[in-house]
């Protein structure tokens, strides 16, 4: 019997039974029958949950990139890799065939390797969504260079902390994006950021926009004219299993970034697997995610999972407003989509639209729909579930994190019945537990607690990078032996888990995850401001939305708020990227706090959530009539 793909529901429990009495037989088995290796592994799986330590397929050898190009040549050298959907829907889609992804990915792999990039190096890679993007990563992967993409929304000083955190050699960049109506100046927002990046040697620049960009002698370079000159063949880099494979970026609820690793065999294992089973991919389908690949739903669902698979996967650059609110209908029927995944927070925003954008197109090709970064709400799943998948495509509620490397829970179509706002059970491999706050595991249905996981899955990340105390800190300790995923989550009478949102200093605005604490530092470095909290509170696009608590230095001394507003927000956007934006900042003269010192969040997320009613223990609070203060001033 073959683990790859769950068939019913019978087989799922089958699956799920064996993953836990037999983990290792069971990943064993699938990691030997789907992919091609160098070398096979002496070992399944060594892991300590308390020193967060973690090896999947010990002394295994092998490369992604032979796994998602290479072998499928013979077979599927003709057939559609990536399908480039440009943002302007008058530019030519592009069909790009394994036998030429084959031949980009080689140029862009003997590029780097000239430019004198080595197994080991970081490079960062901050390009919009086009096909460049695709082959910069896998190029990265092909010689073992380890890519840390970041996206191309973030601002200067965003890139640049990342650039340092993991000293990254080489940066891939572009000379501009399209977004929607507007051009975005990647070329000069990476020109900002280098003024402060000392490891950085060498520029590579895409071309995409033609704008008018400076290049630096001796360090930046067109890319094109390095592709036109390389071979379109290359050999790729013997990895062993637990070599990285990428950073990626994501906030904490403290501090600078994580720069999440990934290394190789696990991860591809585990994106490989997840996808065949969550969208039930079939050779002939479409399947698009309309992530960016500077998030790790695109790093998993639009490259690795799918190629690994040899499916086609839709690169989309453009947004779903342009030209107008029918562009994914418009995509998935020009294209006869199969799978169709997405994220809430743009189900929510095109439900609001005129029924007319989605019922001038054909979805009938769709099979699968899904969702994902956020929990989705009863509303939209069923706007979803009845206007796009037209009740006969099962939603996929899929939940999972950077962290997790692929999806973990997730109903698994025409197998696991579906329930709104839900996202089901756990992949078979996948351990969740609910824990309560004596941190004893919860049994039994129809309980709430925070969502563990307890034991290791190959996608697992392997460390933070440089900060291995810090992994083992967020992750590891709060729930000593297990993965603390910082969830919350209740799991019903049969056992589905639905999960509630976070239960730390993080907030999801639009499916982005921001941590509040370096949005406070933004803000904090403004001139007039003394101290801020930030909190998230309902929005019924966005999911959650900003609202922030302002002390300044000179109280009153700002006759014209509406401008601070302003140059506040300017401030959060050049900082870290203009998602992380306020919409409601209420300035105050004092924040509530406990006597040592900490804010009390809890209270502040009350009042902007608008719910008055009971405030909890606030006996700790050294300033308990600010509150009163706080409610009258509430910013509507
Ligand atoms: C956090 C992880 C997963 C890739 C994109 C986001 C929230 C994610 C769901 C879902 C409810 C979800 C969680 C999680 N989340 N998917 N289906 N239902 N919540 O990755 O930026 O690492 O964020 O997103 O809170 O912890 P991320």
């Amino acid at each position: 019997m073959s683990y790859y793909q769950v068939q019913s529901l019978e087989q799922y429990f089958k699956h799920y039974n064996k993953s836990i009495r037999e983990p290792r037989k069971f990943w064993d088995k699938i990691a030997d029958e789907n992919f091609t290796w160098y070398q096979k592994w002496d070992k399944v799986v060594e892991f300590d949950m308390q020193e967060a330590d973690i090896k999947w397929f010990i002394n295994a050898k092998v490369n992604i990139t032979k796994n998602c190009i290479d072998r499928h040549l013979a077979r599927r050298g003709e057939k559609t890799a990536i399908l480039f959907e440009p943002n302007n829907p008058g530019e030519e889609a592009r069909h790009i065939s394994y036998n030429e992804l084959y031949a980009e990915v080689s140029k862009m792999a003997n590029v780097l390797r000239d430019q004198g990039i080595k197994k080991g190096d970081r490079v960062c890679i901050y390009l919009p969504m086009i096909p460049e993007l695709a082959f910069a990563v896998l190029a990265c992967a092909r010689i073992g260079a380890i890519h840390s993409v970041v996206f191309a929304g973030f601002s200067a000083s965003a890139v640049a902390a990342r650039i340092n955190d993991s000293e990254c050699k080489m940066v891939i960049t572009s000379d501009g994006g399209y977004r929607g109506s507007k051009t975005i100046d990647l070329k000069g927002i990476v020109d900002e950021a280098l003024k402060n990046c000392p490891s950085v040697e060498k520029v590579l620049v895409v071309k995409r926009t033609n704008a008018n960009i400076n290049m630096k002698e001796g360090r930046d370079q067109w890319l094109q004219p390095l592709l036109d000159e390389a071979m379109a063949n290359s050999v790729a880099e013997i990895m062993d299993a637990e070599d990285p494979l990428f950073i990626l970026y994501t906030s904490g609820s403290t501090g600078k970034p994580k720069g999440m690793l990934h290394t190789t065999a696990g991860y591809m294992v585990y994106s490989a697997y997840t996808f065949k089973n969550i969208f039930a991919y079939e050779e002939n389908d479409i399947y698009w995610c309309t992530a960016d690949i500077g998030w790790i739903t695109g790093h998993s669902y639009i490259l690795y999972g799918p190629l690994l698979n040899g499916a086609t996967t839709v690169l989309f650059e453009g947004v779903p407003s342009y030209p107008d609110f029918g562009r994914f209908w418009e995509v998935i029927d020009k294209h006869k989509v199969t799978q169709f995944y997405t994220a809430p927070t743009a189900i929510r925003s095109l439900a609001k639209q005129d029924w007319k954008w989605v019922d001038g197109h054909d979805l009938s090709s769709l099979k699968v729909i899904g969702s994902v970064g956020e929990p989705i709400n009863e509303e939209a799943w069923h706007w979803y579930n009845d206007h796009v998948g037209k009740k006969k495509s099962p939603v996929v509620d899929t939940w999972w994190q950077t962290e997790t490397g692929g999806i973990m829970i997730s109903p698994i179509p025409f197998v696991t019945p579906t329930k709104p706002t839900y996202a089901t059970l756990p992949l078979p491999g996948v351990q969740p537990v609910l824990m309560d706050e004596l941190r004893n595991e919860i049994e039994g249905n129809q309980v709430v607690g925070s969502l563990c996981i307890k034991f290791p899955w190959p996608g697992i990340a392997r460390t933070i990078w440089g900060d291995h105390q810090r992994f083992k800190d967020t992750y590891f300790s709060t729930f000593p032996g297990k993965y603390f995923t910082g969830d919350g989550a209740l799991r019903d009478e049969v056992g589905y888990y639905r999960i509630t949102g976070r239960v730390d200093d993080v907030v999801i605005v639009s499916g982005h995850n921001l941590g509040t604490a370096p949005i406070e530092d933004a803000i904090n470095e403004h001139p007039s401001v003394a101290e801020s909290a930030i909190v998230g509170f309902p929005h019924d696009v966005k999911g959650n939305a900003l609202y922030g608590f302002i002390t300044l230095k000179e109280a009153g001394s700002w006759r014209n708020q509406d401008n601070l507003v302003k140059e506040i927000n300017e401030h959060i956007s050049s900082h870290i990227g203009p998602i992380a934006k306020l919409d409601k900042i209420q300035f105050v003269s004092g924040l509530p706090k406990t006597r040592s010192g900490k804010i009390m969040r809890r209270i502040l997320r009350k009042i902007a959530e608008g719910d008055f009613s009971n405030f909890g223990d606030t006996s700790t609070l050294l300033n308990p009539e600010i509150v009163e203060e706080i409610k009258n001033g509430k910013v509507e």
